[in-house]
C-alpha cells in the first residue's frame, strides 16, 4: 500500500533533547504511516519542535508558522502541528492565537501523535499536554535520519526538578525521570552495529540520573556501562549540574579513554550574591571548587559552560564578577544569553526584571569579547600538539579536508588524504583559526 504513506516534514529548535525527541518523533509516526521528507511543499503533515526558553526561540517559532502557513494556503489538508517545550507552555492559547495550528503536543504526549493527527485530519483541533511521572520512551528506537551517522544522541532522562528562578523547563518538561539503563546500553550497541562512533548521553542534569528497580544505577555507573559497550565509540555527556558533579564521575572519566574528556558546566553567574537569587544551589567557591577538582583528576579535560547576563538585580560588581570568573576558568567555549523573562517562572511571579535592556546588551557584549579571547588562548595551547579526531565529515570549506573534533570537542580540519567519515585519525595541530583548529594527519 504505499501510495497510503503520508509525508512528515519536521523542524526542530532548541537544545539537544529536542532532536533527540524528533527522532522519536519520526519512529513513533513512521509507525503510523508517515515517510520524513526533507521538502515541506510536498508534507501532508509539518511538525515543529519548540523551545521556549528565551522569547527569541519563541518569536522564531512563530515566523515559521507564518511560512508554514503559506504553504497550507497551495495545499489544503495539510496538518500543521507544534510539539515540544512551547506547545507544553501555551496549550489551547497555540490555537487560539495561530489559527493555522492544527496539533498540539507537549513532551510527554508523543504516543499520541498517530490518534492526535487522525483527529486533526477530520477537522478537529488536537492537543495533549499531560505530562507524564513515567515516560522515558525507553521502548523507542529513534531514526536518526539526519546527521553524519557517526555521532548519535541517546536520551537518558527527562524533565527537571531543580527550579532555577529564571528557568521555563520544570514548567515544559515535568518532573524529573530516569530511563531504564538496560535500555541505554541496547541502544548504544545497536548504534555501534550500525556504525555509529560517538554518542552522547542526554539529560538536564545527567548528575541526578538515578535508576533503582532491580539494580542501583547512578551517572558514574551509567558512564561505565556504556563505555564499556566498545572502546571504539566514543561518550560524550551533557548537561552537568554544578552542584551535582561528583569526583565520582570525573574518576570514570580518567579510567576509560572513550569517554571524552569534556565537560559543559554551566555557571551562569561568577557572583555568589545572584547565584543564590538564580536558586542555583552553588557559590562561587563550590563551583570553582568543581572547576580544580576536574583539573585534577582530568588534567587534559576542556569545560564549557553557559553564562547569563542581566538577570534581577544583576550590578556591575556582579557582572565584573562574571568575568574574573571566567577568566580564573578559563574557558574554552561558552554559550552567552541575556536574561529572557519567561512568564510563570519564579523570577517572573516574584522579581523585578530591572536591568535595562540597553545595559544588558553592553554586559553580553563584554562577556563575549572575553570568551572570544578565552577561546583563542585555548586554541593556541593546542598548537604543536598531536590529538586522535574521529572523522565526521568533509570541511565545510574544501573536500579535500576532513572535518572532525577531538575527545575535548574542538572542531579539526586536515587534509584528507585516504582517510574517512568514521576515522580515528592522529592530527598535529600547526595553525588555527578563530573557530578551528587545522593540522596534518600522522602516522604512528
Ligand atoms: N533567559 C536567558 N537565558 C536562559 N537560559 C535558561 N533560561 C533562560 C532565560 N530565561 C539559558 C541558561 C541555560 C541555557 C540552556 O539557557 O544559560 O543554561
Ligand atoms: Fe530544550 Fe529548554 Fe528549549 Fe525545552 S526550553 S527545548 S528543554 S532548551
Amino acid at each position: 500500500m504505499e501510495d497510503s504513506k503520508h509525508k512528515l516534514y519536521i523542524e526542530t529548535y532548541g537544545c539537544q533533547m529536542n532532536v533527540a525527541d524528533s527522532e522519536v518523533v519520526v519512529k513513533i509516526l513512521s509507525e503510523a504511516g508517515y515517510d520524513k521528507t526533507e521538502m515541506m511543499e510536498e508534507a501532508d503533515l509539518i511538525l515543529v519542535n519548540t523551545c521556549s526558553v528565551r522569547e527569541n526561540a519563541e518569536m522564531r517559532v512563530r515566523g515559521r508558522l507564518n511560512l508554514f502557513n503559506q504553504v497550507k494556503k497551495k495545499r489544503p489538508g495539510l496538518l500543521i502541528g507544534v510539539i515540544g517545550c512551547m506547545a507544553e507552555r501555551l496549550k489551547e492559547k497555540l490555537v487560539e492565537e495561530e489559527k493555522m495550528v492544527d496539533i498540539v503536543v507537549g513532551p510527554d504526549a508523543y504516543r499520541d501523535l498517530p490518534r492526535l493527527v487522525k483527529v486533526a485530519g477530520s477537522g478537529q483541533k488536537a492537543i495533549n499536554t499531560l505530562l507524564s511521572r513515567e515516560e522515558t520512551y525507553a521502548d523507542i528506537s529513534p531514526v536518526r535520519t539526519d546527521g553524519n551517522k557517526i555521532s548519535a544522541f541517546i536520551s537518558i532522562m527527562r524533565g527537571c526538578e531543580n527550579m532555577c528562578a529564571y528557568c521555563i523547563v520544570p514548567y515544559t518538561r515535568g518532573a524529573e525521570r530516569s530511563r531504564n539503563p538496560q535500555t541505554i546500553v541496547e541502544e548504544a550497541k545497536k548504534l555501534v552495529d550500525n556504525g555509529f562512533r560517538e554518542i552522547t548521553l542526554l539529560g538536564q542534569n545527567v548528575d541526578s540520573y538515578k535508576w533503582t528497580d532491580g539494580e542501583i544505577v547512578n551517572f558514574p555507573l551509567l558512564l561505565e556501562k556504556v563505555a564499556l559497550v566498545s572502546p571504539a565509540l566514543r561518550v560524550r555527556f551533557a548537561t552537568s549540574h554544578p552542584k551535582d558533579m561528583s569526583d565520582e564521575v570525573l574518576y570514570m572519566m580518567a579510567k576509560y579513554p572513550n569517554i571524552c574528556k569534556s565537560i559543559h558546566l554551566p555557571v551562569q553567574s561568577g557572583s555568589t550574591r545572584l547565584l543564590g537569587i538564580m536558586n542555583r544551589g552553588y557559590s562561587r567557591e563550590w563551583y570553582m571548587n568543581r572547576i580544580n577538582a576536574i583539573k585534577t583528576i582530568v588534567p587534559e579535560c576542556s569545560v564549557s559552560t553557559d553564562i547569563m547576563v542581566g538577570f534581577c538585580g544583576e550590578t556591575e560588581e556582579d557582572q565584573q564578577e562574571t568575568m574574573s570568573l571566567m577568566m580564573e576558568v578559563g574557558y574554552d567555549f561558552a554559550f552567552m544569553f541575556k536574561y529572557s523573562e519567561r512568564p510563570n517562572t519564579y523570577a517572573a511571579r516574584k522579581m523585578k526584571d530591572d536591568v535595562p535592556e540597553k545595559v544588558k546588551v553592553r554586559r553580553l557584549n563584554e562577556v563575549i569579547a572575553l570568551q572570544n579571547k578565552l577561546s583563542e588562548e585555548s586554541k593556541e595551547k593546542d598548537l604543536g600538539k598531536t590529538y586522535e579526531v574521529l572523522v565526521e565529515g568533509f570541511s565545510k570549506k574544501s573536500k579535500k579536508d576532513l572535518s572532525g573534533r577531538t575527545s575535548q570537542n574542538k572542531v579539526v580540519v586536515f587534509p584528507a588524504e585516504n582517510y574517512k567519515i568514521g576515522d580515528y585519525v592522529m592530527v598535529r595541530i600547526e595553525r588555527c583559526t578563530s573557530a578551528t583548529l587545522i593540522g596534518v594527519a600522522i602516522k604512528l
